[in-house]
C-alpha cells in the first residue's frame, strides 16, 4: 500500500534492538552446524513454532537457549551482518545496538570475543550500507550486582567502543534500585545510561530508573501511561521512549495491536519511537512494527514521520548528525 511505501521511505534509527534477539532460526541452524552444538529442535520451523509466549519469563527462556549457538567471534560478526543487512532494506541508517555480555561470558565465551565479532560486523555495515552503529552493554536484571560490576570490570579495555549500558531481562522483583551503584560507576567512566522499565514493571520502577539510575532514555516504558504525574515529567524532560510494537502484542504487555498505545504517548507529548525489540523472536523487523502499529491503531503519515524524526532525536548522535539526519 501507499502507507507501507512511506514507511519504507522514511529514513529511521533503531534504538532498540538486542543483538542476541536478530537469531533467526536458520543461522541458529548454521551456527550449531558449524560449531557441532546440539540443539532441541528438529527443524526450523519447529523452532518458529516454539516462539509462542505468556508473558516476558516465558521468551527470556527460550532466547537465552539460542544464544547458545554462538561461540566464536565470527558468530557474532556473521549475527550483526545478518542485522544489518536488514536494517539497510528498512532504510535504518544509525543503530543503537544492546549487547548481553553476561549470556555469553556466563558460557565461557570471553568479553573480547563477543567485541571482537560485533565491531568487525559493524565495521562492515559502515562500509558496506553506510550504517552507522554503537553498542549497549545491558547488564541482566536477574543476576546480582557483583555479577554486573564483574561485566563492567571487563568491558573497560573497549569503553571507547561502548556508548552506554542498559538494563534488560526479568523486570518484575528486579527493580532498577538493585543497580543503583554500577550506574553510578558507569556514569563515571562517561558512559549514557538506559534501562527496560515498565515492560511489566509498575510506574515506580520508571521513577527509579529516572531518579536513581538517572537514565538518558526509557526502553519501553509502557507502564508509565498509568501515571498522570509520571507522564508529565517524562513529557516535560523529553525523554524518549522506544516502544517495541510487535514485542508489546508476542509478550501479552498489550491484547492486541489494536491496543497499543503508541498513538497515546504521542498525544501526551512523549517522544516515542518504534523499534524492534528481539526482531527474529517477534516476527518482524523495524518497519514491520512501523506497519503492524500504523495498522492497528490508524496512524497517518505526520505520526510516522514524528516517530521517524523522534528516533534520531532520541539517539546519542552529536547534534550536528542529528541535524544531518532530519
Ligand atoms: N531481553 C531481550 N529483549 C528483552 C525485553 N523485551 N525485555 C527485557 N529483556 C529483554
Ligand atoms: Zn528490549
Amino acid at each position: 500500500t501507499d502507507l507501507d511505501d512511506f514507511i519504507a521511505g522514511l529514513p529511521k534509527a533503531e534504538l532498540h534492538m538486542h543483538i542476541e534477539g536478530s537469531l533467526e532460526p536458520e543461522l541458529m541452524f548454521a551456527l550449531a552446524r558449524r560449531n557441532k552444538i546440539d540443539i532441541p529442535f528438529e527443524s526450523v520451523e519447529a523452532v518458529r513454532a516454539a516462539y509462542s509466549f505468556s508473558n516476558l519469563q516465558d521468551f527470556l527462556d527460550i532466547y537465552y537457549q539460542g544464544a547458545n549457538v554462538l561461540r566464536e567471534a565470527e558468530d557474532f560478526r556473521d549475527l550483526a551482518i545478518a542485522y544489518f543487512d536488514r536494517a539497510e532494506a528498512d532504510n535504518v541508517v544509525h543503530a543503537e545496538i544492546f549487547f548481553d555480555p553476561q549470556t555469553h561470558t556466563a558460557r565461557g565465551i570471553s568479553f573480547a570475543t563477543v567485541m571482537e565479532g560485533l565491531l568487525a560486523g559493524m565495521g562492515e555495515a559502515k562500509e558496506r550500507h553506510g550504517i552507522s552503529a554503537t553498542l549497549i552493554l545491558c547488564f541482566l536484571r536477574h543476576l546480582d550486582e557483583a555479577d554486573a560490576f564483574a561485566t563492567l570490570k571487563a568491558a573497560e579495555p573497549w569503553l571507547d567502543r561502548i556508548e552506554a549500558v542498559g538494563l534488560d531481562s526479568s523486570e518484575l522483583g528486579h527493580p532498577p534500585s538493585k543497580f543503583a551503584r554500577v550506574f553510578d560507576a558507569a556514569a563515571a567512566f562517561g558512559l549514557k545510561r538506559v534501562a527496560h522499565a515498565g515492560e511489566e514493571g509498575p510506574p515506580e520502577y520508571v521513577r527509579e530508573a529516572l531518579d536513581i539510575l538517572k537514565i538518558d532514555r526509557l526502553d519501553h516504558g509502557n507502564r508509565s501511561l498509568e501515571d498522570p504525574e509520571l507522564v508529565a515529567r517524562l513529557a516535560s524532560s523529553g525523554m524518549t521512549l522506544t516502544v517495541c510494537p510487535l514485542s508489546n502484542l508476542k509478550l501479552c504487555v498489550v491484547p492486541d495491536m489494536a491496543d497499543h498505545p503508541i498513538d497515546s504517548m504521542l498525544r501526551a507529548g512523549l517522544r516515542a519511537t518504534i523499534n524492534s525489540d528481539d526482531p527474529a523472536y517477534f516476527g518482524g523487523y523495524v518497519n514491520d512494527n512501523y506497519r503492524a502499529a500504523a495498522r492497528g491503531r490508524g496512524l497517518g503519515r505526520e505520526e510516522l514521520v514524528t516517530l521517524a524524526r523522534n528516533s534520531f532525536l532520541g539517539s546519542f548522535l552529536d547534534e550536528a548528525e542529528i541535524a544531518r539526519h532530519l
